[in-house]
């Protein structure tokens, strides 16, 4: 493999130097984190299944209108992206009690919100990413008013897409985590959706079981990661009923190497 020079590493991903100014290529790693990284592990070919469901969710985003940094996938793991400077909001979208609201405001897991919430968290893992609100963010100048605004109705449309993307083949959106970007042109930044769109950052359950496919199974030890994360690609069109391909040939080159 050729060497590239690395932009940044982070806990599930690496940005490299893309091939062009103003593009970078994400790589998406099998390594697995939870409670600010207190938690560590390896879920073997997740890098796969997030790399082929981002690029399927940012490629229907794109279609209906919404800006993304993805330009196309690459190979197994990586993806060509626009660089952009990211915002350091975490954006989290819920239409359902789970997780740190269920916790933090005692609501049953489960409870449908009377109306989704949007939530932003300042990206600092030394701080534990708090949850802050839009006078934090313009009182620190993390981002402007109107950059705000536009993040908002972006979650919210992204929120209705992909609710009905999931509703579609049976699976409950209950929240998920977006980040941001700016793109500069000459002096004028516009907001694109940067980061990935996978079940890392999404609570996904099955509509009629209530079954978890998503990371709350590496969280809560529940086993059975990779076979969730499968589930949701097969559910979307991107594996063939009852097949691993894309795994197995992850697999096997990984098995390979060693
Ligand atoms: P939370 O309930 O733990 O606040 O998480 C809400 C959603 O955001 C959930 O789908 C997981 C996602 N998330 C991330 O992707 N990264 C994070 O660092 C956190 C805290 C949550
Ligand atoms: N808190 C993140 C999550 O649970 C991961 C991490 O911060 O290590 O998704």
């Amino acid at each position: 493999m050729t060497r590239r020079r690395q932009i940044y590493e982070g806990k599930a991903k690496i940005l490299y130097e893309g091939p062009e100014p103003g593009t970078l290529i994400q790589y998406f790693k099998d390594d697995a984190t939870a409670f600010n990284a207190q938690k560590k592990g390896t879920i073997s070919g997740k890098g796969v299944l997030n790399n082929r469901i981002s690029e399927h969710v940012f490629t229907l985003l794109g279609n209906i209108g919404v800006p993304t940094h993805f330009i196309r996938r690459l190979n197994m793991r990586e993806q060509l992206i626009r660089q952009c400077e990211i915002v350091p909001i975490e954006v989290v979208i819920r239409n359902v009690a789970a997780g740190s609201i269920a916790k933090r405001l005692g609501l049953e897991e489960g409870l449908q919100l009377p109306r989704t919430i949007i939530e932003y968290y300042y990206k600092d893992d030394a701080l534990g990413d708090p949850i802050v609100s839009e006078e934090h963010i313009a009182c620190f100048g993390w981002a402007s008013q109107d950059e705000m605004h536009d993040i908002a109705d972006m979650a919210i449309r992204i929120n209705d897409f992909l609710t009905g993307l999931f509703a579609g083949v049976g699976i409950r959106l209950v929240d998920f985590k977006l980040e941001f970007g700016r793109i500069y042109d000459n002096d004028y930044a516009r907001i694109i959706l940067a980061d990935e769109i996978s079940p890392d950052g999404c609570r996904l359950w099955d509509m009629t079981t209530g079954e978890k496919l998503d990371k709350d199974r590496f969280r809560q030890d529940l086993g059975g990661e990779v076979e969730a994360y499968q589930e949701i690609a097969r559910r979307l069109g991107l594996l063939p009923e009852g097949e691993n391909t894309v795994l197995d040939m992850a697999e096997h080159r990984k098995n390979r190497g060693k």
